[in-house]
C-alpha cells in the first residue's frame, strides 16, 4: 500500500511537470499563455503556483506515460484518467484546460483543478477524491503561502483558484481556497494551528453570502480565545480576483482591515430580520442565538456574546439559565 501511494505521488508530480511543459511546448500553447496573460498573470506567478496546460486530445497524458509500467491503472487511481466501462476504454480526464496543481503543505501534488479557456461547462474540473486527496482537508495555496513567508499572521479564505493566484500576483501572498466545497471544521482546525486570524472573503453574490453564513456556523464551535475570525464582504458582482485587479493591493488590504469580526457578523446576521423593538421579537431572536453561542468553546468571547443576549433581553444570566439550560455557558 505504501508503495502504491508513493507511485501515485510520483505520477501526479510527473503529470504536473508534463502540464507545465505543455504550456511552453504544446502547439496550442499560445491560446493557453494568452489566456493567463489576459487574466493578468505573469510567468513568474504562474511558475510559483506550478500552473500548466493540458492540451486538447483524449490521450496526451496517457501517451506521456507510455514507458511506465501499468500506467493506465496508475493514472486512473490517481484520478487523471477515466475508465469508460461501456467502451472498455480509458481517456484523459483533463483536456484543453489550464491546470492548477493542488499541493499539500509538504509540496506534494495531490490533484488538480482544471479551467476551460473559454465559457464551456463545467468551468472547473477537479480531481476526484483519491486515497491521497481529500477535499474537505486540503486548501489550495497553503503550500505557496508558506513558501512565500515562514511567518504568516493571518490567512484570507477565498473561493477560487484564480482568487488565490491573482491576489498573489498583486502582492497578497496569504490567501487559500477551499476546493469547490464549503469550509469544514477540519479546514479551520488546520488553519488555526498555523495562524491566529482567518478572514473569510467569498464572492459578492448570493452563493458567497450563503457560504459566509455557513462558515460562521462552522467557526462558532471551533474558535478559541486568542483566535480571530472575520468576514469580508465584497461589492456585488466582484470576487477577490476582479477586485484586486481593479483597485490594487493597497485598497484591497484596506478592505481587509475593515472586515467584520465574527461577533459582529453573528449579531448582524441574526438581527437582520428580527424585530428587537418588541418583547416577542427579542425572545425569538434569543432563542435562535443562544444555542449557537452555547455551541462555542468556553472563554471570554463566548461570555461576552452571552452578555450581549442579556443586554438585548434585559435578563440576567441566572434568569436566562432558569429558562434554558445554560450550564455549559456559565462554566469557566
Ligand atoms: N468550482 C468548481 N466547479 C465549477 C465551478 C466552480 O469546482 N464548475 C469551484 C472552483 O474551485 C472555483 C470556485 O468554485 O474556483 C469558485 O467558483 P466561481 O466563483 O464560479 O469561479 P471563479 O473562481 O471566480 O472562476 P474564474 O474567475 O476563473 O471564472
Ligand atoms: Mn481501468
Ligand atoms: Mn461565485
Ligand atoms: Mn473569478
Ligand atoms: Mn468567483
Amino acid at each position: 500500500r505504501e508503495q502504491r501511494l508513493k507511485r501515485q505521488f510520483e505520477a501526479l508530480e510527473q503529470a504536473n511537470t508534463f502540464f507545465q511543459q505543455q504550456l511552453r511546448q504544446s502547439p496550442e500553447r499560445e491560446r493557453a499563455v494568452n489566456y493567463l496573460k489576459q487574466r493578468g498573470l505573469s510567468g513568474q506567478i504562474a511558475a510559483a503556483f506550478g500552473i500548466g496546460y493540458a492540451p486538447p486530445g483524449w490521450d496526451n497524458l496517457m501517451n506521456h506515460f507510455s514507458a511506465v509500467d501499468n500506467a493506465t491503472e496508475l493514472l486512473e487511481q490517481s484520478g487523471m484518467v477515466i475508465h469508460n466501462e461501456e467502451k472498455a476504454s480509458h481517456y484523459d480526464r483533463f483536456r484543453d484546460r489550464i491546470m492548477f496543481p493542488i499541493r499539500d503543505v509538504r509540496g506534494r501534488v495531490l490533484g488538480f483543478g482544471g479551467r476551460v479557456l473559454g465559457d464551456d461547462k463545467p468551468k472547473y474540473l477537479n480531481s476526484p477524491e483519491t486515497p491521497t486527496f481529500h477535499k474537505g482537508r486540503e486548501l489550495y495555496g497553503l503550500y505557496e503561502a508558506r513558501q512565500h513567508s515562514n511567518h504568516l499572521d493571518r490567512l484570507l479564505i477565498v473561493e477560487g483558484y484564480m482568487d488565490v493566484v491573482s491576489l498573489a500576483q498583486h502582492g497578497i501572498h496569504w490567501s487559500v481556497a477551499t476546493l469547490g466545497t464549503a469550509t469544514t471544521a477540519q479546514h479551520l482546525e488546520r488553519l488555526f494551528k498555523l495562524v491566529p486570524e482567518v478572514i473569510f472573503c467569498f464572492d459578492g453574490d448570493q452563493a458567497g453570502r450563503t457560504a459566509a453564513l455557513r462558515a460562521l456556523h462552522t467557526t462558532l464551535p471551533v474558535i478559541k480565545d486568542g483566535q480571530e475570525a472575520r468576514f469580508l464582504f465584497l461589492p456585488d458582482g466582484e470576487d477577490p480576483d476582479t477586485l484586486v485587479r481593479q483597485e490594487g493591493e493597497a485598497a484591497f488590504s484596506e478592505r481587509v482591515t475593515q472586515a467584520l469580526p465574527l461577533s459582529e457578523f453573528f449579531f448582524k446576521s441574526l438581527t437582520e430580520d428580527a424585530d428587537l423593538s418588541s418583547m416577542d421579537g427579542r425572545a425569538r431572536f434569543s432563542n435562535t442565538a443562544l444555542p449557537l453561542i452555547q455551541s462555542m468553546q468556553p472563554g471570554l468571547l463566548k461570555q461576552m456574546m452571552m452578555d450581549r443576549i442579556c443586554e438585548i433581553t434585559g435578563l440576567s444570566l441566572e434568569q436566562l439559565g432558569s429558562v434554558i439550560d445554560l450550564h455549559q455557558v456559565t462554566q469557566p
